[in-house]
């Protein structure tokens, strides 16, 4: 039989191989809270403008009250003949209270119905997974206040470079997740105007106020053009972009911790209860939470690239292809949800080991660039030649199988006489990373402060 809901110009029924790959309701059925919602402030605003009886717009509701219940307990069965979220609910509704149940769509289509849906979905995730990172960025600082002190070798090309401390290190996470905050803050602040209103592409006749269903929907206002209303999936892309960014940071994350609880490196202790066994090597743990934080960013990025796609080359103003945007933005969010859930426990949950990173941050004659400054601030070598001595000085100990850390100033006053007066603290690391307090610096006394002034920023937002 041809489609109760559309099938007036149909002679036939669907083909099974339609419903196959055009009902999108195993998935959409997630819109199914927004639908609802966004179906109760039309019906409001029609009966209020007049456009249907009020009576018959508070059957309506009342009938969608008693769906999304329905839907609440379980008791909702979605129908994937009927396609979609919005098909099913309105089939439901007409079952409910009869054909009053059909003045439900005056004045609106499923292009703007669905775009408001979307739209209160994503902005609903966005303030999930700012509430999740808002407790990672806690955790963040909580941790770097710790161990604001404890020095640790910093790297570049993961070759030692010169000492930072743990906190400072950590606080470089923060500030990232920070930027993910904001970045989620604006995407939500972008997608602040209602779809509703906009029909089909082109608005309507009927005298609908499209600014009654923004306002009762938590919008900042309507959208401005009705084509760009229901094309737009900028929203998507935006949260699915920051989405990206954050899955970045966690990942080069999930990177560190990889490596900081192999025993070659043992800067940390995992977790055990975020740590897995191996099935056949009895003294394995394994950081599998920190690998999976590691891999899930090629989910979405893959994700992101996929709406990229579908959207790029696409038609004003709605096209079906449009549909293929959900699986991609729920995968994203379930797992970026995840992802930041872990990373928080991680954080929590791992333990320094500051003696060992405090070891290995004399590794790699970590402190010739004090050195090097030494020579600059005490004896007025110019840097680039101060540069060249230290680097003779590294290579010269090198040859005897040694580093800066096993020699005292004497080694180094004897290799060139204008080291002569060096102190023996600017051989050590501890020094060094005290001495570091230029703006944004590890030295211990400005992490501390750089924490409190996080957790500050982190509750302003
Ligand atoms: N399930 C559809 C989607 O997600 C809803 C909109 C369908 N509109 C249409 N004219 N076929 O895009």
């Amino acid at each position: 039989d041809a489609n109760p809901l559309w099938g007036g110009r149909f002679h036939q029924g669907a083909s099974s191989l339609l419903e196959e790959i055009n009902s999108s309701v195993h998935f959409d059925w997630r819109l199914a809270r927004q639908d609802i919602t966004g179906s109760i402030a039309h019906a409001e605003m029609l009966g209020a403008r007049g456009v249907i009886d009020p009576t018959e717009a508070t059957e309506i509701i009342d009938g969608l009250r008693k769906i999304e219940a329905e839907i609440a307990s379980g008791d909702f069965r979605f129908d994937p003949a009927l396609e979609d979220v919005h098909m099913n609910i309105e089939a439901r509704l007409r079952e409910l209270i009869g054909p009053t149940a059909g003045r439900l769509h005056t004045g609106r289509s499923r292009n703007d119905q669905v775009a408001v849906d979307t739209k209160m979905w994503v902005r609903d995730a966005i303030d999930r997974l700012d509430g999740l990172l808002h407790r990672t960025i806690e955790a963040v600082v909580d941790k770097a206040l710790a161990h604001h002190a404890d020095v640790m070798p910093g790297f570049t090309h993961l070759q030692c470079a010169q000492p930072v401390t743990i906190g400072h290190h950590l606080l470089a996470y923060g500030e990232m997740f920070l930027r993910d905050r904001d970045r989620l803050r604006e995407a939500r602040q972008r997608l602040d105007e209602s779809p509703l209103g906009a029909a089909a592409l082109a608005g309507t006749s009927h005298p609908i106020d499209p600014a009654m269903t923004a306002r009762a929907l938590g919008f900042e206002r309507a959208t401005r053009n009705s084509l760009d209303a229901v094309s737009d999936r900028d929203f998507i892309l935006d949260y699915l972009a920051a989405g990206a960014i954050l899955a970045v940071h966690v990942s080069r994350l999930g990177e560190e911790l990889v490596l900081w609880s192999t025993p070659q490196f043992a800067f940390i202790d995992l977790p055990e209860d975020l740590s897995a066994g191996s099935s056949i090597m009895p003294q394995k743990r394994n950081p599998d939470t920190a690998e999976l934080m590691r891999a899930k960013a090629g989910r979405v990025f893959g994700n992101l690239t996929a709406v990229l796609t579908v959207m790029k080359g696409l038609p004003l103003a709605y096209s079906r292809d449009m549909q293929e945007d959900k699986e991609a933005l729920f995968d994203s969010a379930d797992t970026l949800e995840v992802c930041v859930r872990a990373t928080t426990a991680m954080i929590e949950g791992i333990t320094f080991r500051p003696a060992k990173t405090a070891l290995d941050a004399e590794l790699g004659n970590a402190v010739a660039t004090d050195l090097a400054d030494w020579l600059v601030n005490a004896r007025q070598v110019p840097f680039r030649e101060s540069h060249l001595v230290v680097g003779g000085l590294v290579k010269f100990l090198e040859v005897q199988g040694k580093e800066l850390k096993d020699v005292t100033p004497d080694v180094v006053s004897a290799y060139d006489p204008r080291f002569a007066g060096l102190p023996a603290e600017f051989l050590s690391v501890q020094h060094a990373v005290q001495r570091r307090d230029s703006p944004g610096g590890p030295a211990p006394a400005l992490v501390r402060e750089a924490a409190l002034a996080m957790r500050d920023r982190n509750d302003r937002i």
